[in-house]
């Protein structure tokens, strides 16, 4: 199983899931570009994620600084900060994408 990136609604990464890596760190091993603009410190608030509904349940509650760099609304309607993500488990099938199309 593996973390899937979706741009456009057009998968442009897959890679395996590691339960230790945010989701950040998996779209670097892939050099699939996330905005990033604070190394993964949860400062900058722009490597916005968005993860279908299905698979929000498959990923740690969000953190701090989500809650700081996201509204209440995004985070409701499933929009993360990937380097604040993190799978639940090792192995899992997750879907990330870039835009909520
Ligand atoms: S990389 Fe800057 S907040 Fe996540």
């Amino acid at each position: 199983m593996s973390v899937r990136f979706y741009r456009k609604g057009i998968l442009v990464s897959e890679v395996e899931c590691f339960q230790s890596l945010n989701l950040l760190a998996h779209a670097q091993m892939e050099e699939v570009e996330t905005g990033s603009e604070c190394g993964g410190h949860g400062r900058c608030g722009k490597d916005r994620i968005w993860i279908p509904e299905e698979d929000r349940k498959k990923l740690n509650a969000p953190t701090f600084p989500e809650t700081r760099l996201l509204s209440i609304e995004m985070i409701d309607s499933g929009w993360r900060l990937a380097c604040q993500t993190f799978p639940a488990l090792d192995g899992m099938q997750i879907t990330v994408k870039f835009d909520a199309d």
